[in-house]
């Protein structure tokens, strides 16, 4: 077991733990030297960083490419390497990815779905191979699974997140996100389960540590941001600015 992985894991019940998404080399040089625990490479980039209308689109040749770099930038936090859609759909299949992401310099990799991907994690838990499984709303189904809303708001959707939430721990994952649902449910499931969890738009408090989209964060994709987001600048804004700023002084030398 990778010992940052493992130190992770011994803060259930202690210090709230903190995952921020990055891309490429200088995001994730600068949060990992701001001290984040976990970085996710997240497929996510396939809307912020590479203007695609969602997450479906991301080949694993993309996570290669920037798995890569944010590997080469992180000293401290542990990097997780989410795995594209359709790159898990058999056990051998996402074994074959898993290696792939670990080659370029994954510490963990990240697969959508509970109960429908225990014997895909298994597959890859049992190659050694740490494993963040994600429950909940699962942006890469968000199209056949009723859009972007709240899941867990009905009884039997809570059970069933409670069961992919075991499902998950059987299959030997360290840590779950546990994106965009009911916060009395994301509670329940984090007093329930032994690994970590990560919450996002799941409430404050109520999981073990959260996760963030590093645009979201910081403002720097303006043109989306989700309701939960909590942004602490304005990137975009000082982008803006600054570009402004150039063109006036082109345009107007002293
Ligand atoms: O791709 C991503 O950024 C994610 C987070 C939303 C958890 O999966």
């Amino acid at each position: 077991m990778n010992s940052k992985i493992a130190a992770i894991i011994a803060r259930k019940g202690h210090t709230p733990v903190s995952e921020l998404t990055a891309y490429d080399y200088p995001t994730a040089r600068l949060v990992d030297e701001a001290g984040v625990d976990m970085i996710l490479v997240g497929d996510s980039l396939g809307m912020v960083m590479l203007g695609y209308p969602d997450t479906t689109h991301v080949t694993l040749a993309h996570m290669l490419h920037h798995v890569e770099a944010v590997a080469r930038a992180a000293q401290h936090a542990v990097v997780i390497a989410d795995m594209p859609i359709h790159t898990y759909d058999t056990p051998e299949q996402a074994l074959a990815t898993a290696h792939a992401l670990m080659a370029v310099g994954a510490d963990a990799v990240k697969l959508e779905g509970g109960a429908a991907m225990e014997a895909q994690i298994r597959a890859i838990t049992q190659a050694g191979i740490p494993v963040q499984g994600h429950i909940g709303l699962l942006p890469q189904k968000v199209r056949e699974d009723g859009g972007y809303r709240m899941r867990g708001k009905t009884d039997e959707e809570a059970a069933a997140l409670m069961r992919d939430m075991e499902a998950v721990v059987r299959a030997g994952a360290f840590s779950v996100v546990i994106e965009c649902t009911k916060h009395s449910v994301a509670k329940a499931i984090t007093e329930a389960c032994p690994i970590i969890t990560i919450g996002i738009g799941a409430g404050r408090g109520t999981c073990d540590g959260e996760v963030a989209v590093f645009h979201d964060l910081v403002g720097g994709y303006p043109w989306f941001t989700p309701s939960f987001a909590r942004p602490k600048a304005n990137i975009a804004g000082e982008i803006t600015r600054a570009v402004k700023e150039y063109i006036a002084e082109v345009r107007q030398p002293e």
